[in-house]
């Protein structure tokens, strides 16, 4: 084994030309660690908002950023015995915590690692840790849907959608989602029972209309702004809210009040327990991770460009990074 690898590393706050393929290091292995050879990632709001700088404390410069890893183990550590060498695994590192998965290799407390599932690609694979295990806590730990609730899934196209979508579904709740129009056949395609345009519909009334006026159980906020706001408006008595989205703003949440509402906030920590749980799902063929565009790993800088501008595109799911190969797959420009 080299000691040196490929990475993509962020070297100031800024611009998509602050990420550069480097020759870096490879790191130790620990007791309890793996290495893993990166086969694929993906790209995330999170790794765009930390190379423009939003979380300058918690990330020290130079940083190799990105949370989701789809590769085969290559060393175990000497403590390690639920893997072996060859074994194929998916899953986030640890967030603000060490290097991240822009790099042709990477070494990972074994607790955060799961089996990969067998029925998809790495590409695949790696398109669904950070969004699955955000999708699994909002609405199995938190929400706690059930079946014959339903739930509205803001921005069903978007990485978390597509997946909260799918799970929703297949927990047997009937699912309501907003999506600009051409998109509304790929989202039913998904499961989407009903969707709305967000950008000629207003949801609340949309909501009430589709629902008689009963509204929903669950409201899943993948966009901030106003959402909590206006969560309450759409809601069913005793409905629930978890927002995914950091806000800044204060907000007015009387009219939860009248709703008898519970609001949960999330900020995903993975665990393996929840990828397991995913890839039962996957490997039953209940979900099936989205890809919207792919890049190999010196083209970096052009999916954070994709994802980051996603309204000039007709994106549908994540944008991967093809590690270990140089698949091009790249969405239409919508003019
Ligand atoms: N707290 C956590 O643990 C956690 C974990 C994952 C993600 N997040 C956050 O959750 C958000 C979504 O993440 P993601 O990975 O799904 O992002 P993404 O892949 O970029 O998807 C964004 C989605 O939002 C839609 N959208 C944009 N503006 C909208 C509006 N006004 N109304 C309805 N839909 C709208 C987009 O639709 P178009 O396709 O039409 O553009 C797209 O479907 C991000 O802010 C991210 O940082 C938080």
């Amino acid at each position: 084994m080299s000691d040196q690898m490929k990475a993509v590393v962020l070297t100031r706050f800024g611009g998509v030309d602050a990420l550069e393929l480097h020759d870096v290091s490879v790191p130790p292995v620990g007791p309890r660690q793996v290495r893993v050879r990166v086969h694929a990632t993906a790209v995330n709001p999170l790794d765009f908002q930390i190379r423009r700088g939003d979380y300058v404390d918690q990330v020290p410069l130079p940083a190799i950023i990105g949370h989701d890893v789809s590769g085969v183990i290559e060393e175990v550590g000497s403590h390690v015995t639920e893997f072996g060498v060859g074994d194929a695994v998916y899953y986030t590192p640890r967030i603000f915590g060490g290097p991240g998965s822009y790099a042709e290799q990477h070494v990972v407390d074994v607790e955060l690692v799961g089996r990969k599932p067998e029925n998809v690609s790495h590409l695949e694979a790696a398109s669904l840790t950070l969004v699955g295990g955000t999708v699994w806590e909002a609405l199995v730990t938190r929400a706690r849907l059930t079946v014959a609730e339903t739930i509205l899934v803001h921005g069903g196209t978007g990485g978390v959608g597509t997946i909260a979508i799918q799970v929703a579904k297949a927990m047997g709740a009937r699912v309501i989602t907003t999506a600009r129009a051409g998109d509304h056949e790929f989202v039913r395609s998904l499961g989407a029972d009903a969707a709305f345009d967000y950008t000629s519909t207003d949801y609340v009334d949309a909501v009430a209309e589709m629902t008689r006026g009963e509204g929903v159980d669950v409201v899943l906020d993948t966009i901030g702004g106003d959402t909590l706001t206006r969560s309450p408006l759409t809601l069913a008595d005793s409905g629930r809210v978890v927002s995914i989205v950091d806000l800044a703003q204060p907000q007015n949440l009387l009219e939860a009040w009248g709703k008898n509402a519970a609001y949960h906030f999330v900020f995903t920590r993975q665990n393996r327990g929840k990828l397991d749980a995913l890839t039962r799902l996957v490997e039953r063929g209940l979900v099936k991770p989205v890809i919207g565009a792919t890049l190999p790993l010196a083209r970096t800088g052009e999916a954070h460009e994709l994802l980051e501008n996603r309204r000039s595109y007709a994106l549908r799911g994540k944008v991967a990074i093809d590690v270990a190969g140089e698949t091009v797959t790249l969405p239409p420009r919508i003019s």
